[in-house]
């Protein structure tokens, strides 16, 4: 039945525009969401909470595994908030050390496993807006839209940057772009699902693009849209 369900994967690097244009999409469509990116930062959290030395890979895998991963909608219908084993850890997460806490752990082959399942479960009907970077390859291969969005480094580190000031956290543009390129590289090199577009992926370079003209790029792919 689950087949039957259509899913739209996006994937791409950090600050490529995937959270809020995927967030959009989803309203739009009236399908479910899944923000895959926070159940690896979920698990960086939960990790680095319990003291476990980030490339002890068993160690993660078995947090992974135990750790009780929560998503609910906010009052305000705007971010999802998510509930680490019943806590809401939703701003822990989106800061830049559990984003490379995430990128890292990200790399383990047993976290991946762990997570899959989970993951898998949102696809349910009427349909799915799939976030994260291995959407189209892995998780969703046999999904019948996939989306790769794209942005330059040095526009996706102003992004990203707006984003955390306007959170009224501190990090400087310079740093934010070494991260961010430190970031993609990690996560294009590793040997596990690594970042690359889907060969049957449609590539969206959101460079100077503004969101509402990306989205409806992306409303046009769909079949009967
Ligand atoms: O999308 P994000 O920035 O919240 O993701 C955080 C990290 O999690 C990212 O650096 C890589 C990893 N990630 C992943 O490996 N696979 C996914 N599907 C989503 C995220």
């Amino acid at each position: 039945m689950t087949a039957a369900v259509p899913v739209l994967t996006l994937d791409g690097p950090s600050g490529s525009g995937k959270g809020t244009i995927s967030r959009l999409l989803a309203a739009r469509l009236g399908w479910h969401l899944l923000d895959s990116g926070a159940l690896y930062r979920a698990v960086g959290y939960a990790a680095a909470l319990a003291g476990i030395e980030l490339t002890d890979a068993d160690a993660v895998t078995r947090c992974a595994a135990r750790t009780r991963i929560d998503f609910r909608d906010a009052a305000d219908g705007d971010q999802t908030r998510v509930l680490v084993n019943g806590v809401d850890v939703s701003a822990e997460i989106r800061t830049e050390t559990c984003g490379a806490a995430a990128s890292a752990i990200a790399a383990i082959p047993g976290v991946r496993a762990a997570l899959l399942a989970k993951q898998r479960g949102f696809r349910r009907p009427p349909g799915l807006v799939a976030d994260g970077r291995d959407m189209g390859t892995v998780v969703f291969a046999d999904a019948a839209t996939k989306v790769f969005l794209t942005a330059s480094a040095a526009e996706r580190a102003r992004r990203r940057h707006k984003q955390l000031k306007d959170k009224g956290l501190k990090v400087t543009l310079a740093d934010l772009l070494r991260e961010i390129e430190a970031r993609d590289t990690r996560d294009a090199q590793r040997a596990v699902a690594p970042l690359i577009p889907a060969p049957d992926a449609v590539v969206v370079d959101t460079t100077g693009v503004t969101v509402e003209v990306v989205v409806e790029r992306i409303l046009a792919l769909l079949p009967g849209h």
